[in-house]
């Protein structure tokens, strides 16, 4: 899939934004496209500011002198903007490929509107080809993986790409799970694994999403549920 349509999701994100909004900013490269043209918009006398989803998201915004604040000093945000690894038509998503779904699902449910920038290849019928992250403790990765396991799914241990561990921006560990796109009920398996000990947090984005905006070669389709 080409990068322009990802540039062409987040260029119609960067329109809903208007000058004063409190911004959720994600994180990915079609959110960097976001960061890139919102960061054009602010140099042209655009006053936002913006709560990031990860460290090198909040790296960018920096460079393109966009506002950062934090959820302590602006808990309620007009408006977040991220990336998808996969959306099915209810606009569930999963989340977490780039390992920023702890902060992006905080940023998401602290705002007013989720709106999700995709290109086609995310669209999937079913939930579940894309690995579902599963950010954890460390302590829990046993445990955690053999219930994984018992879920169908094939449960591996993300590494960064020097061997170790892949640390998250908190610091926890993620379990990468392939269910083989056979989650046919997303809500009821996040319920389900969030009640899990050790679990911190994981990448089904259920009943969140008020629209994607789908970028292909040709435009921007607006999707809603
Ligand atoms: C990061 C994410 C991203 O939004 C997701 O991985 C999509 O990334 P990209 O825009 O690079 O395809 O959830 O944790």
């Amino acid at each position: 899939m080409s990068d322009e349509a990802k540039r062409l999701a987040a260029a119609a994100a960067v329109e809903l934004v208007q000058d004063g909004m409190l911004l959720g900013i994600g994180t990915g490269s079609t959110a960097e496209h976001f960061i890139r043209l919102l960061g054009a918009r602010v140099a042209d006398g655009l006053s936002v500011s913006g709560v990031p989803t990860s460290d090198r998201s909040a790296d960018l915004c920096r460079e393109f002198s966009i506002t950062l604040t934090n959820l302590d000093d602006t808990p309620i945000l007009d408006l977040a903007v991220d990336g998808a690894d996969e959306f099915d038509g209810a606009l569930n998503l999963i989340k977490g490929g780039g390992g920023a779904l702890l902060r992006e699902k905080i940023v998401a449910g602290a705002a007013k509107r989720f709106v999700v920038i995709a290109d086609a290849s995310k669209e999937v019928a079913a939930l579940g080809q894309f690995p579902l992250p599963v950010e954890i403790i460390p302590m829990a990765r046993q445990p955690l993986s053999q219930r994984l396991s018992n879920m169908g799914a094939k449960v591996t241990l993300r590494q960064a790409a020097d061997g170790t561990a892949f640390r998250t921006d908190e610091n926890h560990w993620i379990l990468d799970c392939a269910f083989g796109a056979t989650i046919s009920k997303p809500a009821d398996l996040a319920r389900t694994i969030s009640l899990w000990p050790g679990v911190v947090e994981h990448g089904l984005f259920c009943g969140m999403t008020e629209c994607i905006l789908l970028g292909s070669d040709d435009g921007v389709r607006t999707i809603v549920n």
